[in-house]
């Protein structure tokens, strides 16, 4: 039986235009979602819309259109997003989905039945850009006089009719909890800030609202919508399925939910406290990566300078653009987006380093010998080093990205690159040529071998460019999983014509 895995993107809100932010969180679960079907696993990547509360409904308001129509057409957007990102998820929730509606339902009443609900009325602040509660301690008040939460959302003062989630109950056990289980939530920092919150001290959660109507009903009490994070959360496990026993319960639990810094605290704290109240068992890991600035400054609408991510495609192509964003900046701390950065990536990284070893080393073949892969001979000491360097990567990208370093693996495949960029230069087959052709074959042995290692394993990370790479290294579909690293490259395998496969690109004026 094939092991599994289960991974997440958040459900993104359909208020605006997909960004930047959206397009990385996904971007880095479809190369986690690719590494492990290349190593064999039975994967299930989701990735969907968050269609419900105020915010939505304000947004709906503002366009001129009811909340059902908006949100069909700003859903389609992500859609469209993943599409042109080459995101590989296997399937695409909305909140406004019946089935939603149904694991919802099942979710109220497991709550209700297993008495971790009541009735009450809320009085408080609530910040509708992200649809959260705040303590008063917890704001601070603007030269403006505008009361704003931590993330600089204004807030507003809530007092309503609600029903309560016995939060309060749950400190000591969520603590056991990530006490059992030291890697449900990464990086460190998060975990320790999500600790220190819990161990702060919980109170219940207002998880109904009744003064506007667009979310998932209350089972039995109509005047109630759920609170939007209690609907959007449950998404996670509506598309295994549940409540039903279908062929896609047994992902649950899930193996990771990735997020953004900001949205931590209902991932590693509300959604395992509500899961372990239904009798559900909670996932196995959250991890939060951080956000981006572009060019020093904090994203934001206001400032206009929101960073399209169809236009970066559209102008340096899809592969680069994955690439930089995995590798400028260390997953889990903050980056920030320039352009000067992104092509001294792409000129350095992809177009010398990667392009040039691989065009380097094939066409020198194309000219100089038969189209196919030479036979090698004894291998000297250098020859096995570099061979035991590229070997070693499929371990290593496992470790790393197994603790989602996305920064980590691609660095230690270019150090492999690297290194055989100095080999080249140090066998110099040139010469070779001239004085012994079983020599040079050697050599293009060992560089070929090393690049079907660094294609195979770079193909989740830019899938079109390495399956460009494969191609001209004469590996088929069939050859490009991780396990066919296992067995050498076969000599006399017919390599195609050669031609290059990342472009310089020019640097604006
Ligand atoms: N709808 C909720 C998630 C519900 S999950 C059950 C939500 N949606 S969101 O559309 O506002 O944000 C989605 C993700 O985008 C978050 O993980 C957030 O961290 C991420 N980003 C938003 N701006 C970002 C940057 N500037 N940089 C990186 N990621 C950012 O929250």
């Amino acid at each position: 039986m094939k092991p599994r895995f289960y991974l997440t993107t958040p459900i993104y809100y359909v208020n605006d235009a997909p960004h930047i932010g959206h397009a990385y969180t996904t971007l880095a679960c479809d190369v986690l979602a690719r590494f492990k079907r290349l190593d064999g696993h039975e994967v299930f990547f989701l990735t969907g819309t968050d269609e419900h509360g105020q915010k939505v409904e304000k947004a709906a308001h503002d366009a001129g259109q009811e909340p059902k129509a908006f949100t069909d057409k700003v859903s389609a957007n992500f859609r469209d997003l993943a599409r042109v990102m080459g995101i590989s998820n296997d399937d695409f929730i909305r909140t406004t989905e019946p089935r939603h509606y149904a694991a919802c339902a099942a979710m109220w009443q497991r709550l209700a039945d297993n008495g971790a609900l009541y009735l009450g009325h809320y009085e408080g602040w609530y910040a509708v850009r992200d649809e959260a509660f705040y303590g008063e301690d917890e704001l601070t008040t603007g030269p403006d006089g505008v009361k704003r939460a931590p993330s600089g959302a204004p807030v507003e003062w809530v007092r309503e009719p609600s029903w309560f989630f016995r939060l309060s109950e749950w400190g000591p056990k969520l603590l056991d909890f990530y006490d059992a289980h030291p890697d449900f939530i990464g990086p460190a920092s998060r975990r320790n800030e999500v600790t220190s919150f819990v161990r702060g001290g919980l109170t219940d959660l207002s998880v109904s609202r009744t003064s506007f109507k667009w979310g998932v009903p209350v089972p039995n009490d109509p005047d109630h919508v759920m609170y939007v994070w209690l609907d959007a959360l449950t998404n996670y496990i509506t598309a295994t399925g549940w409540p039903e026993d279908g062929p896609r319960a047994k992902f649950w639990p899930a193996d990771l939910h990735m997020v953004g810094k900001d949205i931590v605290r209902f991932h590693a704290v509300y959604w395992p406290a509500f899961l372990m109240a239904a009798g559900l068992a909670p996932p196995k890991r959250v991890y939060a990566h951080g956000w981006w600035t572009n060019e020093g400054q904090k994203i934001s609408k206001s400032l206009g300078n929101v960073i399209d991510p169809l236009a970066l495609v559209a102008e340096f192509g899809l592969d680069p653009v994955r690439f930089f964003l995995l590798r400028e900046v260390p997953f889990g701390q903050d980056g920030d987006f320039s352009r000067a950065a992104l092509n001294r990536r792409l000129n350095g990284d992809l177009a010398n380093d990667l392009g040039n070893l691989a065009q380097r080393t094939l066409a020198f073949i194309a000219k100089n010998l038969a189209p196919e892969v030479p036979a090698p001979g004894a291998f000297t000491p250098a020859d096995t080093a570099l061979l035991d360097a590229a070997r070693a990567l499929v371990g290593t990208l496992r470790t790393e990205l197994d603790r989602q370093a996305f920064h980590a693996a691609l660095e230690a495949v270019w150090v492999v690159v690297r290194a055989a960029n100095a080999y080249i230069a140090e066998q110099a087959p040139w010469a070779l040529r001239k004085t012994d052709l079983a020599r040079m074959g050697t050599v293009l042995w060992v560089l070929l071998e090393t690049i079907r290692h660094v294609a195979v394993l770079l193909q989740p990370f830019m899938p079109t460019s390495m399956a460009n790479m494969l191609d001209q290294l004469g590996q088929g579909e069939g050859a490009r999983m991780l396990v066919a690293l296992e067995t050498p490259l076969a000599a006399g395998t017919a390599l195609p014509p050669p031609a290059p496969i990342f472009a310089k690109v020019e640097m604006a004026a």
